[in-house]
């Protein structure tokens, strides 16, 4: 059954990149929720490589100004929580656990360093997109920034890990009314082809 026209809205046709926030908290138990929603989203392989950092406390936000690009820092500041979406480049540790009926994953992940940075960064990417639709079916607003310094972030957030940062998600209540006009989107025949 296709969910209803008003859920819609909320995931696609209404929801709107935020950059300026409302006074209203956002719980940990929140945050949680999201997570509990976006590990059920399909990876290649049940491969799993996202690792999310929820970066709420004052003082963890000033480690993360200075690797913001300019634009990017009032918006991430004034956020009630941003999340450090990131990519484990060995993932592969778990799919004894995570893909048991693939008993060769491992160890042919472990053999090539491309083909483990591919499947990261692809599948990192995809749960990213599903932790954007995850928190708007949670009520929350999302403010996705590439604007920040990569390797700042890693040294800051991920050092002595396998872990890389990919994109940065501000996470709360937006302001609607500081909104610029929504622009356009391709239409079906210019992005799509039915062969
Ligand atoms: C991966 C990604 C990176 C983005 N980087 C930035 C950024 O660094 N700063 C910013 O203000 N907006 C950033 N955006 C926001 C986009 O510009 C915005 O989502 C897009 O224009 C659609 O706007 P709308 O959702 O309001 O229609 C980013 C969005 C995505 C998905």
């Amino acid at each position: 059954m296709p969910i209803n026209d008003e859920a819609l809205d909320v995931l696609f046709r209404n929801a709107r990149t935020h950059r300026n926030w409302l006074d209203k908290p956002v719980s940990p138990a929140l945050l949680m929720a999201i997570y509990d929603l976006v590990r059920w989203a399909p990876t290649s392989g049940n491969c799993c490589p996202a690792r999310i950092v929820f970066v709420v406390s004052k003082q963890a936000k000033e480690r993360l100004r200075p690797h913001l690009d300019e634009g990017n820092v009032t918006k991430t500041m004034t956020a009630p929580a941003t999340a450090i979406l990131g990519y484990d480049l060995d993932f592969a540790r778990n799919l004894p656990r995570l893909s048991p009926h693939n008993p060769g994953a491992l160890d042919a992940y472990r053999k090539d360093p491309v083909l483990a940075e591919t499947t990261a960064f692809r599948n990192g990417s995809l749960q990213g997109g599903y932790f954007i639709l995850a928190a708007r079916a949670l009520g929350l607003d999302c403010g996705p920034m590439s604007g920040f310094d990569n390797a700042g972030v890693d040294r800051e957030f991920f050092a002595g890990t396998s872990v890389k940062s990919n994109f940065l998600c501000n996470l709360g209540h937006g302001d609607p009314s500081a909104l610029r006009p929504r622009a356009a989107r391709l239409s079906f025949d210019e992005a799509c082809r039915i062969v």
